[in-house]
């Protein structure tokens, strides 16, 4: 059954090379995941050596986790290790007809990953972003052909989380979202058309949440009390597990674009804009650091 809104799939274009921006936990996880289902070439692209052999390391890790489980043959471990590969410059994106960033989520960071992505890569590759509460026609709005740039939002851990929110901007067209859902759906992936609205769908409600478990614990409720409360409702995770899957420079950035988008709404907790101010573990319970790396 088509998803709601998605348009008609025959005006998918076919991928056959996968570009990801940004060699971190999130984009290691999508690399594998691209390079399991797809089965096409995947390059990772970072500034630094060490941080791309992290992500490539990452992805031969959790393969070799698959294989021990049986989950994939000796062989289809090997192809995929052989698929995902990294590179300093994205040039290595000149073939490619998918691209997707998981950069640090700031609006000015993702336009210049974008601009110098547009350099080389040919006009219809699709742009993705995996984006978790930016604006997609802000982040379109100086590309040469804005039409392709997609939202494509994944949920932690990715390899598990079924879930995908595909985002449409004022002018994405309906070849870039039809190739967008097709690479949903070969991921296996539930995939839902979400408006380009502050924090989408998910994470306002998820924001919401966590705020709220936060807002207790800053105004005095014990930690313990809060972080176990709804134990006994089936959640799969205390909320500050998640809050620490999530990394809380990530869910404090959510919680700010929401505030700002709708300030009596959405607070920003000053505790946990401190604990991400510091780095330091320690606000909340003391496991909770920085980055989830
Ligand atoms: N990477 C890959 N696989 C993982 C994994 C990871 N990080 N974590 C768990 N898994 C796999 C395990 O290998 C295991 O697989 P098998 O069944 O094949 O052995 C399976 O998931 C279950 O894992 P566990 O038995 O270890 O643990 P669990 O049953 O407690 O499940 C969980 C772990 C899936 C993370 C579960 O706790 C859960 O669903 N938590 C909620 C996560 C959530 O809400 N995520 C959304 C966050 S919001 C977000 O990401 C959006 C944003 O923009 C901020």
């Amino acid at each position: 059954k088509r998803p709601a809104g998605a348009p008609d799939p025959s005006l998918a274009r076919k991928v056959t090379k996968v570009g990801v921006v940004g060699a971190g936990l999130m984009a290691s996880q999508m690399a594998l995941l691209f390079a399991r289902r797809l089965e096409v070439p995947v390059v990772l692209t970072d500034l630094d050596q060490a941080r791309l052999d992290k992500g490539v390391g990452y992805v031969h890790g959790e393969v070799d986790k698959l294989l021990a489980k049986g989950r994939l043959s000796p062989d289809q471990a090997n192809r995929i290790k052989s698929l995902v590969t990294g590179s300093l410059t994205k040039d290595a994106f000149a073939d490619a007809d998918f691209v997707i960033e998981a950069v640090f989520e700031d609006l000015a960071v993702k336009k210049q990953v974008f601009a110098e992505v547009e350099e080389v890569v040919s006009a219809e590759c699709v742009l993705a972003t995996n984006t978790s509460s930016l604006s997609l026609t802000a982040m379109g709005a100086d590309l040469k052909h804005p039409e392709r740039l997609v939202g494509f939002h994944f949920f932690n851990p990715v390899a598990v989380m079924p879930l995908l929110e595909i985002i449409r901007g004022a002018a994405t067209d309906d070849a870039t979202l039809a190739t967008a859902f097709s690479v949903g759906k070969t991921l296996k992936k539930s995939s839902v058309l979400v408006k380009d609205a502050p924090a989408f769908v998910v994470n306002r409600l998820l924001t919401r949440f966590m705020g709220e478990v936060v807002a207790a614990v800053d105004e005095g409720t014990p930690l313990e009390t809060a972080e176990h409360a709804l134990d006994g409702l089936g959640l799969p995770m205390t909320p500050f597990a998640l809050l620490q899957l999530v990394g809380p420079a990530v869910g404090l950035h959510v919680a700010e674009t929401l505030h700002e988008a709708f300030p009596g709404r959405f607070g920003v907790s000053e505790n946990l804009a401190k604990l991400v101010e510091s780095g330091k573990p320690g606000v909340y319970r003391p496991d909770l650091t920085l980055d989830p790396e």
